[in-house]
């Protein structure tokens, strides 16, 4: 079968790290051949392009997108780029695998969704959580009512910030300027990062009707080297979410601290019958690798290790980010296969939707209703 040729979009950090180590695998190119690299430094698209072996690269998207030769791009952007690009790429015909978030707001995603139905091209929005075996095994648990009327649970995702993670340290080609990570109108831990949470409990308990939200802001000033960041997105926010049936789950977000008991990827979730909780997370692609099931006044451990997942083999399990692999092979798939997305469009805009509604509540006051749905 032809190989699928793309076109990638952002040589930042992920990229470097986590995406074009894991495409450029000799498994990974037996589907899909990189072709094309573009940054907005375009010595630094160059020097990427040479690493990882693509023909060329540009110092703008539009170029890249306007190329005949190839077939799907990746966009690997600062969030605030995400819609507009990946609407870009589709009306130019290729297919889309875009990184998190899809979008900013439900405006943005809409016309991101008309793109989709009037080219007819796939799009895969990330974080793909529902390809994870261990969270499609807990929906599959909730979903044939072994814990009962699902009530209650929490999620979170919160880490130091972008300028203190470990590939931060040192100067190699992966150091980036974090400060579009503090800036509006994308910065801050949800759209980067509690969209992971958000597609876990959304993808496991459906779609949320209601929210509502405490955010602000805890560290006015960030520090990247000798420069001093002026934080403008709220650093720390709690959201509350309303299911429907008296069933609330909250999801929180932070850049300030971390630690054992709240932990980055900590899900938990509750029903009148029993539960399950992350007992174990694995670093790499933040799925869990240990379940807790507690059911009819017992408790199991359930093992669930990421390679589990079939294209989870070899050097794909020492490499960074292997769940964004899983996600652009899934593109793949359902390019090749002519499948609907399980990390779709209509999922990654209905998260968009509680995020832009979770910032309106907090700021207002006022608990806001979700009209979107997936
Ligand atoms: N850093 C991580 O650990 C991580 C992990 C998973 C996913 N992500 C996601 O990946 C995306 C990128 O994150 P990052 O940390 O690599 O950011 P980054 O700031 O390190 O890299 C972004 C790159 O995009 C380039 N860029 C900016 N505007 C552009 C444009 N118009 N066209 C082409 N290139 C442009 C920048 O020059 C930069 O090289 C985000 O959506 C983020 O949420 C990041």
């Amino acid at each position: 079968m032809k190989k699928l040729r793309v076109g990638h979009a952002g040589c930042g950090s992920v990229s470097i790290r986590g995406i074009l180590p894991h495409i450029t695998q000799p498994d990974a190119q037996e589907h899909l051949e990189l072709v094309a690299v573009c940054d907005v430094d375009g010595e630094r698209a160059r020097a990427v392009a040479d690493q990882f072996g693509a023909e060329r690269s540009y110092n703008s998207f539009e170029e890249l997108i306007q190329s005949d030769d190839i077939d799907m791009v990746i966009i690997a952007t600062p969030i605030f780029l995400h819609a507009a690009q990946a609407e870009m790429a589709l009306r130019a015909g290729k297919h889309v695998y875009v990184n998190k978030s899809m979008a900013l707001t439900l405006d943005e995603a809409d016309r991101v969704m008309q793109a989709v139905k009037d080219t007819g091209l796939k799009l895969v929005s990330a974080p793909g959580q529902m390809l994870a075996p261990s969270l499609s095994k807990i929906r599959e648990l909730v979903q044939k009512g072994d814990f009962g009327h699902m009530y209650w649970g929490f999620a979170n995702n919160t880490g130091g910030g972008h300028g203190v993670e470990m590939y931060q340290s040192g100067n190699t080609s992966i150091r980036r300027d974090p400060t579009w990570y503090y800036k509006k109108p994308s910065g801050g831990p949800i759209y980067d990062m509690g969209v992971y949470s958000l597609h876990s409990v959304t993808g496991i308990l459906g779609p949320v009707r209601r929210v509502t939200a405490m955010s602000g802001i805890v560290r006015n000033e960030r520090r990247f080297d000798d420069q001093v960041i002026d934080v403008e997105m709220d650093d720390n926010t709690w959201m509350v979410l309303d299911f429907g049936h008296n069933c609330f789950v909250t999801v929180g977000a932070g850049l300030c601290h971390h630690g054992v008991h709240m932990y980055w990827g900590q899900l938990a979730l509750y029903g009148s019958d029993g539960g399950v909780e992350i007992s174990k997370l694995d670093d790499a692609t933040g799925w869990p690798s240990e379940l807790r099931i507690l059911r009819g006044g017992s408790e199991e451990l359930i093992q669930t290790p990421i390679s589990e997942h079939p294209l989870l083999r070899g050097e794909h399990l020492t490499l960074p980010e292997p769940h964004i692999y899983v996600d652009i092979m899934h593109l793949v798939d359902c390019i090749r296969h002519e499948r609907t997305p399980v990390a779709s469009l209509e999922h990654a805009r209905h998260v968009v939707e509680v995020i832009e509604k979770s910032y309106i509540a907090a700021h207002t006051g006022v608990a806001q209703q979700i009209t979107s749905t997936f």
